[in-house]
């Protein structure tokens, strides 16, 4: 059947591209990204569907370096403790594995944004009344579209999610209610890592779609398939 809706296989294919080669970079060139470009990539996530049309995300350009060093020595910060956390509930080899990562390039990215969820969002009941993490869900598609153009562009982005929101939030003097989700590092690569960095590292395996599918009701069999 033909759809007349439906994008040419060129334009289609581009888009799966994006979505199959796009990587979470941790090594980046200090080459700087272009005010046009950033605007652009912003935009794109600006494009983002949000539970009610709230638009709950905020994002902080960080441009100046005492700023983007005190954010880092915060992230490093999360690094450590995160590591001892997996010492004491996993093992110590493994912790000793996970020092071993590199889990950001917030000093080596071209452009480093803090993206946040708003304040007030209790005045937003819309599709939020049982679920209200709906919020943080429509900053995450913002997040993903930046992500996909950012690819589509040539360009890497990293999701830093390690650290202390309340420390982060004071740093960047946000207000009561506000919360900083993801430090983003965006910036020219050397190249894409072919597959997901902490696959390629053997931190971790991919699971394949079979595993996470399921028919008319949870099936408790699913994970061991
Ligand atoms: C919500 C979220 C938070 C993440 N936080 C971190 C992080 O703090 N440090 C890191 O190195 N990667 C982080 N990542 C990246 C994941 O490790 C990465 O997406 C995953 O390993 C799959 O790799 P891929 O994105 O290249 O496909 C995060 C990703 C998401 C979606």
């Amino acid at each position: 059947m033909t759809n007349r809706h439906a994008y040419t296989e060129a334009e289609q294919a581009a888009i799966y591209k994006a979505i199959a080669e796009r990587r979470d970079m941790r090594h980046f060139l200090p080459t700087p990204i272009a005010p046009e470009l950033l605007t652009k990539l912003l935009q794109a996530a600006h494009h983002a569907p949000s539970v009610g049309l709230m638009q709950p995300w905020r994002f902080i350009r960080i441009s100046a370096p005492s700023l983007r060093k005190a954010i880092h020595a915060q992230v490093d910060a999360e690094r450590i403790k995160t590591a001892q956390a997996i010492g004491e509930f996993e093992t110590t080899a493994r912790m000793a594995e996970f020092m071993r990562l590199k889990v950001e390039g917030v000093l080596d990215c071209g452009e480093v944004l803090v993206a946040t969820l708003c304040d007030h969002r209790e005045k937003h009941i819309f599709g939020r009344r049982t679920l209200p993490e709906m919020d943080i869900a429509s900053v995450s598609c913002a997040i993903q579209n930046m992500w996909l153009a950012a690819r589509a562009e040539g360009i890497g982005m990293g999701w830093v999610s390690m650290f202390d929101p309340v420390k982060l939030a004071k740093l960047l003097n946000m207000p009561d209610g506000a919360k900083p989700i993801a430090i983003l590092c965006l910036g020219y690569v050397n190249s894409f890592y072919k597959a997901p960095m902490l696959v390629e590292e053997g931190w971790a395996k991919e699971k394949p779609l079979a595993e996470m599918l399921m028919e008319n009701q949870w099936q408790n069999d699913v994970e061991s398939k």
